[in-house]
């Protein structure tokens, strides 16, 4: 694919509610710094000049709050944005942004309203994979933690002892995020085919048995699920303001 010829849309599923971060406005609509998490979500997406169309998917029942969201704060005026109400499930809300889409586009992006500090340069790295020929590319990031497997425990309470079966190899495995990057047609059809639960698309394409191939994450692009993380995402939001002064 061309640079001069392909349309990049970003899908951004934003319809969970955010259980883990605790009591309060979905997750996606809490502010960071005073600004909702999804307007630096769809700014980190509008920031790429690849991506000329962002599909937000808001809330089942929060479409025309969404809407009034962005009507309200400054986004790049070449970036096109549509909103739809978003499923119960996030592999749901992918689906349902992915049938917004347009004709022509080629190239989509995935990325969650929670990693809303994701920089430009990851953006750029994954679509860049994908106009080499990678029909599905996810950022990721070695571990810092090592980790266990363990036995499911039925009906257990909360802190009973787990037993562990085993520790895959550290070196081995990453850490990813998104915005995970698709050849347009591959990802419609992994949606049509794959009805397992998963929790990244990457891994419906691995379904499919095609190829699916890591580039550089960052430590910025963290995912906000627990309250500490607002706090880390704040502390982030600062340093940026020291440095860059905005
Ligand atoms: N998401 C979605 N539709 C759902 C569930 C999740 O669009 N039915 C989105 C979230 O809004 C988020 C992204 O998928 O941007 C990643 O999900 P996660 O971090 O798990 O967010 P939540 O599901 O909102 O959080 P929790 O699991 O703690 O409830
Ligand atoms: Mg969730």
């Amino acid at each position: 694919m061309s640079d001069a010829t392909t349309r990049t849309a970003a899908v951004i599923p934003a319809a969970g509610r955010g259980v883990r971060l605790g009591p309060g406005a979905p997750k996606a609509l809490r502010a960071l710094n005073g600004t909702p998490m999804l307007i630096h979500a769809v700014r980190a997406m509008a920031a790429s000049r690849a991506v000329s169309l962002v599909v937000v998917v808001a809330p089942p029942d929060g479409a025309a709050e969404v809407k009034t969201l962005l009507a309200d704060h400054a986004l790049p005026e070449r970036t096109d944005i549509l909103v739809v109400p978003g499923g119960a499930t996030r592999q749901e809300s992918v689906k349902l942004g992915l049938d917004a889409l347009p004709p022509g586009v080629d190239i989509v992006l995935v990325h969650d309203a929670a990693r809303p500090l994701v920089p430009v340069d990851t953006v750029d790295g994954v679509i860049e994979a994908v106009r080499d020929g990678a029909v599905a590319v996810v950022p990721a990031l070695p571990l810092a933690d090592t980790v266990k497997e363990v036995a499911p425990v039925q009906d257990a309470a909360p802190g009973t002892p787990e037993p562990v079966v085993a520790t895959p190899e550290r070196s081995r495995l990453r850490a990813v995020q998104t915005p995970q990057g698709f050849d347009h047609d591959t990802l419609v059809r992994a949606h049509r085919t794959v009805t397992d639960d998963v929790t990244d698309d990457a891994s419906m394409v691995e379904q499919l048995g095609l190829p699916v191939v890591l580039v550089p994450g960052h430590e910025e692009a963290f995912k906000v699920t627990r309250p500490l993380d607002l706090v880390l995402a704040e502390a982030v939001l600062a340093r940026r303001r020291a440095t860059d002064g905005f």
